[in-house]
C-alpha cells in the first residue's frame, strides 16, 4: 500500500468512527426526546393496532356516520402526544404576527375569542373541543371566566386537568370527557361558549351548533374557528380535491365543509349571526409559515424515528403515525398556500333573548 492509500484509509476510518460517536450522541439526545412522543396515550403495543383501526376506519367513514366520535377518540389517542410536542398545549392555528413569537400570536388568537364573547369574571363560558387546555388556560387567565371544556378523548381529560393544576388554575377551568353531540350539561347553563378548530369533527355541524345553543342562556354569544373550503376551491381541480382529502384523511375530519354553509347552518339552530371573517385573509400574516420552515428537519425526525423504532426504542407503528402527520403538514400547507382551505373562519353568534325566540 502507497502512502496516499493509507492515509486515505485512516481518515476515512476516522470520518466513520466520528461519524458514529456523533450517531451514539444523537441517538441519547432522541432518545430522552423519544419520551415525549411516547404514546402516553396508550400501551405501546397497541399503537400499530390503532393506526391500523384509524386507517380501516377512514375508509368505512361514508358507510358509518355515527362511528365518527370513536374515530375521532382513536386519532387522539395516536396524536396527542405528538401535537404536544411539536406544537405545545394549543392544538390550533393562528396568523403570524410580525416581531410576536409563536406563543404570543397563540395567546392573541385566542384572547381575541374572550373579546369577541365579552367574557368576564362572573361567567361561567363553554369550550366545546377542549384538546389538552393551552387555550382554556390563556382565556381564564385573561378573562377571569370560570371555564368548563368537554373532549371525547379521556386521554386529554387526563393531561388538561394535569396542566390545569399545574398552572393553578384548576379552581377557574374544569375538563368533562364526553362527546359535544351530547353534552351532559343543563339547558341555558353557559353565560358564553367558544370552539376552536374542533367542531369540523362532528359529521354533521347542525347537530353540534344545535347542542351548543341548548346549553347557552338567552342573550349570550357563541364564537368559533372553522375548517372550511374558501371561494377559492374548485370541486374540478384534482389539485384542490387531493388537498383537500388529505387534509381530511390526516386530520379526522369527516368532511369539510365549505365557507358559506357555517352561518347558514348556525341560523338554522336559532342563532344571530353577528359577525363572520375569515382571519386568514391578509393583511393577516400567514398561518402555515411554520409548517413550511421544517424541511430538513422533517427529514431528520423521520430517520430518527424510523432508527428509534428499529432499536425498539419508541412503539411500532409510531412511524406511519408520523408518516400521517407528515403528509398532512404538507397537505395543510399546500391548503395555505393555494387559499382554497382556512383553519380560522370565524363566526360570532349569539342566541336571542326568550321573547325574540317564539
Ligand atoms: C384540533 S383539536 C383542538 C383542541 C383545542 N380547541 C385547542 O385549540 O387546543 C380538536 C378537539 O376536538 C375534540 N373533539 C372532536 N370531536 C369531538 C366530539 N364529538 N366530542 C367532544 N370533543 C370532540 C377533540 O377531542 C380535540 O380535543
Ligand atoms: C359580565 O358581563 C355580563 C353580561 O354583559 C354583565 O351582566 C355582568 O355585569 C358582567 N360582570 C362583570 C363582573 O363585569
Amino acid at each position: 500500500m502507497d502512502t496516499i492509500t493509507i492515509v486515505s484509509i485512516t481518515s476515512l476510518l476516522a470520518g466513520i468512527l466520528y461519524w458514529l460517536f456523533g450517531m451514539g450522541r444523537a441517538a441519547e439526545q432522541t432518545k430522552r426526546r423519544a419520551a415525549d412522543v411516547s404514546f402516553g396515550s396508550i400501551n405501546s403495543e397497541k399503537v400499530k393496532d390503532k393506526y391500523n383501526q384509524y386507517s380501516k376506519f377512514f375508509r368505512h367513514l361514508d358507510q358509518k356516520p355515527e362511528q365518527v366520535a370513536d374515530f375521532v377518540n382513536v386519532f387522539y389517542d395516536l396524536i396527542t402526544d405528538m401535537y404536544e410536542y411539536l406544537w405545545g398545549q394549543s392544538f390550533h392555528f393562528s396568523p403570524s404576527i410580525k416581531g410576536k413569537t409563536r406563543l404570543e400570536s397563540t395567546r392573541i388568537h385566542e384572547e381575541m375569542l374572550a373579546d369577541l364573547m365579552g367574557a368576564n369574571s362572573s361567567q361561567k363560558i363553554l369550550d366545546v373541543g377542549c384538546g389538552v387546555g393551552g387555550p382554556m388556560r390563556a382565556i381564564a387567565a385573561y378573562s377571569g371566566s370560570h371555564i368548563v371544556g368537554i373532549t371525547i378523548n379521556e386521554y386529554q381529560v387526563t393531561r388538561a386537568k394535569a396542566y390545569n393544576e399545574k398552572a393553578g388554575l384548576d379552581e377557574h377551568c374544569e375538563v368533562v370527557c364526553g362527546n359535544f353531540l351530547k353534552m351532559p350539561f343543563e339547558d341555558e347553563s353557559f353565560d358564553g361558549a367558544y370552539s376552536i378548530e374542533a367542531t369540523c369533527h362532528a359529521p354533521k355541524l347542525e347537530d353540534v351548533y344545535r347542542e351548543i345553543f341548548r346549553v347557552l342562556k338567552p342573550g349570550s354569544m357563541y364564537v368559533s374557528y372553522e375548517w372550511v373550503t374558501t371561494e377559492l376551491y374548485n370541486s374540478e381541480d384534482p389539485e384542490h380535491v387531493e388537498i383537500i382529502h388529505g387534509i381530511e384523511i390526516g386530520n379526522a375530519l369527516p368532511r369539510l365543509r365549505r365557507y358559506s354553509d357555517i352561518a347558514e347552518v348556525a341560523k338554522r339552530v336559532g342563532f344571530e349571526v353577528v359577525k363572520e371573517k375569515d382571519l386568514a385573509k391578509p393583511p393577516a400574516g400567514v398561518w402555515w409559515s411554520r409548517l413550511r420552515k421544517t424541511k430538513f428537519s422533517n427529514w431528520k425526525k423521520r430517520m430518527m424515528v424510523m432508527v428509534l423504532e428499529k432499536l425498539g426504542f419508541v412503539a411500532k407503528g409510531t412511524g406511519e403515525v408520523q408518516e400521517m402527520l407528515l403528509r398532512t403538514i404538507h397537505h395543510l400547507a399546500r391548503g395555505g398556500e393555494t387559499g382554497i382551505f382556512t383553519p380560522m373562519h370565524m363566526i360570532l353568534c349569539r342566541k336571542p333573548e326568550k321573547q325574540q325566540q317564539a
